[in-house]
C-alpha cells in the first residue's frame, strides 16, 4: 500500500519525506487556503520534495475550464495529478486530461457507481472519501470494498486512493479491503508508528540495559 500525506504544509512533507513512507501528496483548495501560499508555489516546491504523485485540484467547474486550469497545473512538474471533482465536467476534464497522457485523480467520491465512472473516464485515481461518509452516518470502508470488487471485476488500472482519512483503523481497513493508496493528514502517518506497549517495552529494555553498564559502540 503505498501512503499519501493530505497537506499543502511544506515542513511537515519534508519531515515526513525524510522517513522514506512518503510515496506522494494530497493536496486540495481547503489545504491551499489554510497553508497561505499561493498555488503553483507551494505545489512546485512539494514536488521538488517529493518524486511520487503530488495532487494538485482544479478550481474551475465547467469541463474546458478545468482542462485549461489541469494543463497549466501540470505543467508544474511530471509528478502533478490533475484532481477533478467528480461532476459529468470532471470527468470529461478527466477523459481529456488523460488522453493526453497526464495523471487524474478524481476527487470527491461518495459512492461505487462514481468510483466506476472515473475508471472508464481512464482516472489514475479515485478518492473515496472515507471519513466524510463515517462523518454522515454510512460506511466509508465498505465503499472502498464494493469500488475493490468492480475494479477487480474488469481490470480496471485506476488506483483506489482511501482519502479522508481520519484514524490509524481507517488505515488498517483500508489496507484490508485492498485500496491501492492511503492519503491521510501528518498526524495519522506519525500515529502509524505509535503503540503504548512499544513505548513500555522500549523503557524497560533501555532501563535493564543502563544496569549492564556495557555500551554497544
Ligand atoms: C484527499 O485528497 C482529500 O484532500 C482529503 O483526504 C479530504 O479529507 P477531509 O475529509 O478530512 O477533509
Amino acid at each position: 500500500m503505498k501512503f499519501f500525506v493530505d497537506t499543502a504544509e511544506i515542513d511537515e512533507i519534508r519531515a515526513l519525506a525524510a522517513t522514506g513512507m512518503v510515496d506522494g501528496v494530497t493536496t486540495n483548495p481547503s489545504l491551499i487556503a489554510r497553508s497561505g501560499r499561493d498555488i503553483a508555489e507551494v505545489t512546485k516546491e512539494i514536488c521538488d520534495l517529493v518524486p511520487g504523485p503530488v495532487s494538485a485540484e482544479v478550481a474551475a467547474t465547467e469541463a474546458e475550464q478545468m482542462i485549461a486550469e489541469g494543463r497549466k497545473l501540470a505543467g508544474i512538474a511530471d509528478n502533478i495529478a490533475v484532481k477533478v471533482p467528480l461532476t459529468w465536467d470532471g470527468l470529461r476534464a478527466c477523459k481529456t486530461l488523460s488522453d493526453e497522457g497526464r495523471m487524474v485523480n478524481v476527487t470527491l467520491c461518495f459512492s461505487a457507481p462514481q468510483a466506476l465512472l472515473a475508471a472508464k473516464a481512464g482516472a489514475s485515481f479515485v478518492s473515496p472519501f472515507i471519513g466524510r461518509l463515517d462523518d454522515a452516518g454510512l460506511d466509508g470502508m465498505e465503499l472502498i470494498a464494493d469500488i475493490r470488487q468492480i475494479f477487480d471485476n474488469y481490470h480496471f488500472e485506476t488506483e483506489i486512493l482511501a482519502a479522508s482519512i481520519r484514524t490509524v483503523n481507517h488505515v488498517k481497513d483500508a489496507a484490508k479491503m485492498g485500496a491501492d493508496v492511503a492519503t491521510m493528514p501528518p498526524a495519522t502517518l506519525r500515529a502509524l508508528a505509535s503503540h503504548p506497549l512499544t513505548d513500555k517495552g522500549l523503557a524497560a529494555f533501555l532501563a535493564d540495559w543502563a544496569k549492564t553498564g556495557q555500551s554497544i559502540l
